[in-house]
């Protein structure tokens, strides 16, 4: 380890280790996790491992079972003990950890059955008690856990340890915190069908682990990973009390990881090298920081803050501020596809060729106006050609309501315009009956998906006929691994990387617009995302990709920071009404929550966005817009 990684991570009080992407740090675990099964077996000993549900660790469960499959990796010496189960739900619900655990794990390995051990969500309330002290009792007689998987959720939540949780919490009943139901409402149909209560291990059983791992992917993750590792221990966040155990990492990506005081101000920690990137980080925080124009900088303000060894390298603060202010200002392009017969050798796209072929992924229906409909119709005005993809249906996100008006109106309609029932009418009763007789949380037929799929596509050809794009310039996939799919569990195949790596061949175009990788790479735009990567590097040798720039932009997630951007496209006040209004056609995505709750609308959320960046580039002393939609530029 060299000096200079100990003394940027001087802060963390956690040894924290920060991998390119979450498949190669599970790789690592499971390696890990493979050998302590495979010592033990071979001293004739049992393995005790303590797991973990949620999205964070299917990635590894996946590795486990190739592991075994491939590799004779057997489980058949290995104890498990699952952190925790909501209370109140059978081991039949399909949202149960103990169905989750088979489903993503033990259905695929050797482990026997007697040596998974699940908190028991219906255990009655009187006897709960005398069941956590034989949950923990079984612990202890097996020898205690070996190696402790845990995620982290928003709260700073291991296990169910909500915040209020103390160090020595044990196994226990315990009320799950507001935000937590609120990650889960999605997996449960709506926030009212989320359990209220758990079992969870404490924080005091899971301290008593020998040798812990926590895992994290994903931006949305970030911030709660920065407290956990560089803030004093306390109860307010129960993940930061790992900072007492002796053998405890967090294996992260770099996406979680971007919070850590090492990514985020790095020259507070120790020496830097000062790469153009991390110079415009710095001058961008400095700014912010001292909320100062860039221009306005002084000598004294670097100094002051950590940077004096980049004034020694690129100063006087004078010369510096200049060069970082002409690269912020040439970000800004009100040509996203280019100038046509312009210089523009400091624009962020390429004057030639005009016009630009145009493909722009959108993972589902709505991503793209929310993350670039300003920009959509600037491309388009523009006198290009743009094709707006939609990589899958979206159906899974279509309350049952807004199926149930659809299908009465085809009912009725095919009532009035045909004297026998035909297929469409079928259809639209099929539907009907299949949704009344749905039970609470059971997936939806083929059928009720095909209807809520069209659903969306009506809205998506509504929204963007609002941008300029004509119904024939939209292609709706429907990827395949999102159809048979359902959350926390897409696991797409060669033939979705086959449908995308097509459609790009087949409109081989000058720019690509895609949302980026920082999300929980089980996401649908994780996902998607990375079905365009694999492509765009499949198609490297191909002659129209090397004339190809692929942009990046974001839908509703945390925005880019002002240093982050390389492309700034101005929206005025008129086009982010616009954009608004386009969000608005998709309907089914309003929130189904009550306003009181202080929810915010998806569009409220990219208006917030979009206008807080223009002031943040108005703050550096750029130039005053309403708003701004960023793009980054993307190499593949
Ligand atoms: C749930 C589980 C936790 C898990 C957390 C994060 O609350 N009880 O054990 O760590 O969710 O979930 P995810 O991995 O889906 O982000």
């Amino acid at each position: 380890m060299s000096h200079r990684f100990i003394e940027a991570q001087q802060r963390e009080r956690i040894v924290t280790e920060v991998f390119p992407r979450a498949d190669d740090a599970c790789l690592q675990v499971a390696n890990e996790i493979a050998a302590l099964i495979r010592n033990r077996s071979a001293e004739g000993k049992m393995a005790v491992l303590g797991l973990a549900t949620g999205s964070t660790p299917v990635r590894l469960y996946r590795q486990l079972i190739r592991m075994h499959r491939e590799e004779g990796l057997s489980f058949r010496n290995v104890i498990t003990f699952n952190l925790d189960e909501y209370y109140g739900l059978p081991r039949t619900h399909p949202e149960s950890y103990w169905q989750f655990m088979h489903k993503q794990l033990f259905d695929h390995i050797d482990i026997p059955a007697e040596n998974v051990n699940i908190p028991d969500g219906m255990v009655p309330r009187a006897e709960v008690f005398a069941w956590c002290k034989g949950y923990e009792d079984r612990i202890r007689a097996v020898g205690g856990l070996d190696f402790q998987i845990l995620g982290i959720g928003r709260t700073g939540h291991i296990g169910f340890n909500e915040p209020g949780s103390t160090r020595e919490s044990r196994t226990r009943l315990v009320t799950l915190d507001s935000l937590t139901r609120r990650d889960a409402a999605r997996d449960f149909l709506g926030d009212a069908n989320v359990p209220r209560f758990a079992i969870t291990m404490g924080v005091g059983t899971i301290l008593d682990a020998r040798s812990i791992v926590l895992l994290a992917w994903g931006e949305g993750k970030a911030s709660v990973i920065a407290q956990a590792v560089e803030m004093p221990p306390s109860d307010s966040l129960p993940a930061s009390f790992l900072q007492g155990h002796a053998k405890v990492r967090f294996m992260i990506d770099q996406a979680a990881a971007s919070a850590l005081t090492r990514m985020r101000h790095p020259w507070l920690v120790g020496a830097v090298e000062w790469t153009p990137f991390r110079t415009r980080q710095a001058v961008v925080w400095l700014s912010q920081k001292l909320q100062k124009p860039v221009l306005k900088l002084l000598d004294e303000d670097y100094s002051e803050h950590g940077m004096s060894d980049l004034l020694v390298e690129q100063g006087p603060a004078y010369g510096l501020n200049i060069r970082i202010f002409n690269e912020l200002q040439h970000t800004i392009s009100g040509w996203p596809g280019g100038k046509p017969n312009a210089d523009d050798a400091q624009r962020p796209e390429r004057a030639n060729p005009f016009p630009k072929r145009v493909v722009i992924f959108s993972p589902e229906p709505s991503h793209d106006v929310l993350g670039m409909g300003g920009t959509i119709r600037r491309l388009v005005e523009q006198g290009h050609d743009v094709t707006v993809v939609y990589q899958t249906s979206g159906n899974l996100a279509v309350p049952d309501d807004e199926a149930e008006m659809a299908a009465d109106l085809i009912s009725e309609l095919s009532g009035v315009f045909e004297r026998q029932e035909g297929a469409t009418g079928r259809f639209a009763r099929d539907v009907r009956t299949q949704l009344e007789s749905k039970t609470a949380f059971e997936g939806d037929s083929p059928q009720i998906r095909r209807l809520k799929g069209l659903l969306r596509r009506g809205e998506a050809r509504a929204s963007l006929q609002t941008c300029g794009v004509g119904k024939e310039r939209i292609r709706f996939m429907d990827l395949a691994f999102y159809e048979r799919g359902r959350y926390r569990q897409f696991n797409p195949d060669d033939a979705d990387l086959a449908s995308v790596t097509g459609i790009l061949k087949d409109l081989a175009p000058h720019q690509i617009f895609a949302t980026g990788d920082r999300d929980d790479p089980s996401s649908v735009t994780a996902v998607c995302f990375d079905l365009v990567r694999r492509a765009c590097a499949a198609l490297r040798g191909e002659p129209w990709f090397r004339d190809c720039r692929v942009w990046l932009y974001r839908g509703v997630e945390t925005p880019w920071g002002a240093a982050e951007i390389d492309m700034a496209v101005p929206i005025s006040p008129r086009e982010l009404a616009q954009k608004t209004q386009a969000i608005f056609y998709h309907k089914s995505q309003r929130s189904q929550t009550p306003v009181d709750t202080g929810l915010r609308e998806s569009w409220q959320q990219a208006e917030q966005h979009n206008r807080g960046l223009a002031a943040a580039y108005d703050g550096l002393g750029l130039a005053n817009y309403e708003a701004i939609e960023a793009f980054q530029r993307w190499s593949v």
